[in-house]
């Protein structure tokens, strides 16, 4: 017991997770990982190998059949996903997720919602430091700015409640490769002021090459764990997910 114990350096834990959908119970099989302090570890995997369902499954809006979550050491399964933003996880949906109709401005505000008003502003001059090139656009609405921007903002709507843990479903899908390079050196100047990441990327070379560790996730089971780096090294991993 004493071996398994979660120590404080460990912000995230699962312990054998198994989660799925009404007729289709079995997409995550038994999952156990986990994500020390100012770590970035990235999932790889196949389509349909179950990496959105697995962050779901963490991120609160799916709950899983069996198993554990731990944030911090603590016991934290069957939690929603607001309850778990007021701890300091965030988790980010596939997809781009502002409100296309609202300024930049408002979104940053639904943002964060579960601030209290008075903190408000200063949440939005943080996030503007992280995201200048807001700065100019708040007031435009979010359905105007290109989809770089709408990423950028998508995150700053996330960073309004200064999370500790932030849980990215491939931040940097459908984006021209000069902006996912900005996405990633964000999301390494954010860990730098330490933020923990766990993150799923079909851009599986560039997010290893910011990343501490990665997990392969094939059939929804953990098929490999191993340093960022090695994993980039792996012949195997090489031919199946970063082009050989
Ligand atoms: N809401 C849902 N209801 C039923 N089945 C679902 C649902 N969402 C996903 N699935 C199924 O669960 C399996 C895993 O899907 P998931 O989206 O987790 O995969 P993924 O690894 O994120 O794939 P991708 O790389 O394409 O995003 C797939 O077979 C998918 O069809
Ligand atoms: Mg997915």
């Amino acid at each position: 017991m004493t071996a398994q114990r979660t120590t404080t350096e460990t912000i995230l834990r699962l312990e054998d997770i198994r989660a799925g959908y009404g007729n289709a119970q079995d997409i995550i099989k038994g999952v156990s990982l986990a994500v020390e302090e100012t770590e970035i570890v990235t999932i790889i995997g196949p389509n349909g190998a179950g990496k959105s369902t697995l962050l779901k499954t963490i991120g609160g809006t799916l709950a899983p059949r069996a198993g554990q979550f731990y944030y911090r050491g603590e016991d934290i399964t069957g939690r929603e996903t607001h309850e778990l933003l007021e701890l300091g996880l965030l988790y980010q949906a596939q997809g781009r997720n502002v409100f296309p109709d609202m300024t930049v401005r408002e979104n940053l505000l639904m943002g964060g919602y579960t601030l209290q008003q008075s903190e408000l502003d200063d949440a939005i001059d943080r996030v503007l430091t992280h995201f200048p090139q807001l700065q100019e656009r708040l007031k435009v609405e979010a359905k105007m700015l290109s989809g770089g921007e709408q990423q950028m903002l998508e995150m700053g709507m996330g960073l309004m409640v200064d999370p500790d843990l932030l849980l990215l479903d491939e931040p940097s899908a459908g984006l021209a490769p000069a902006v996912q390079s900005d996405i990633f050196d964000k999301i390494e100047e954010l860990n730098r002021n330490g933020a923990s990441f766990l993150m799923i990327e079909q851009n599986a070379r560039q997010a290893l090459s910011i990343s501490d560790r990665g997990y392969v996730l094939a059939l929804g089971e953990i098929e490999l764990e191993d340093d960022a780096e090695a994993l980039l090294e792996n012949p195997r991993i090489r031919e199946l997910y970063l082009g050989g």
